[in-house]
């Protein structure tokens, strides 16, 4: 049985770049819905006392298994997105260890940004843009509905959520004014720098 995490900052402390009305449905509604949906699901099944990461590994790419893979992907997802935003002026400072990891991977910072907005609105439809670990160092990924850094045996390290849901009532149709408000003024750099390690 999963629950609903509690948001690591006030649902209005990270306006106006994502607004409260924004959380109440991204997180009270649809993140909501993804855990009820998911514990349904699990009532009659020998995965309801598998871990988050046990249930999407193991349900990946079975057609037969993909509403159990969609919301348990989806409730990591957003747990795993939630972490990724800060009020905190402090949280964009990223370390050096990280700069250094990014300026390696993608020549700098500013071209890190240019080149995750690219596949951040580069994704058709409903999906996640994603900063992972790979073995040779950072990457990018862009994926479609659910799918995640997990299923690509991949290390999520930041998370952009760009379905509609997470920019349509404060942006509407502008999703790269969304990514860019998100990169710049809300990602928690200090939540990526755990991540790498
Ligand atoms: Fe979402």
């Amino acid at each position: 049985m999963f629950t609903l995490k509690s948001l690591p900052f006030a649902k209005n402390s990270l306006e106006p770049h994502m607004s409260e009305k924004t959380l109440d449905f991204h997180y009270g509604k649809h993140h909501q819905a993804y855990i009820d949906n998911l514990n349904k699901f699990l009532e009659s099944s020998e995965m309801n006392t598998w871990s988050l990461e046990e249930i999407i590994l193991k349900t990946a790419n079975k057609s037969e298994q993909s509403a159990i893979f969609n919301n348990a992907a989806q409730v990591y997802n957003h747990e795993f997105f939630w972490n990724c935003l800060s009020p905190k002026s402090e949280d964009r400072i990223i370390s050096d260890e990280l700069l250094s990891m990014i300026n390696s991977a993608f020549g700098s910072l500013d071209d890190f940004y240019e080149q995750f907005k690219a596949a951040a609105l580069g994704q058709f439809g409903s999906g996640w843009a994603w900063l992972v670990k790979g073995d040779n160092g950072l990457e990018i990924l862009k994926t479609a509905n659910g799918d995640n850094p997990l299923t690509h045996n991949l290390k999520p390290i930041l998370a952009l959520d760009i379905w509609e849901h997470s920019y349509y009532l404060d942006y509407q149709n502008r999703r790269g004014d969304f990514i860019d408000a998100v990169m710049k003024n809300l990602f928690n750099w200090n939540f990526a720098a755990k991540n790498i390690i």
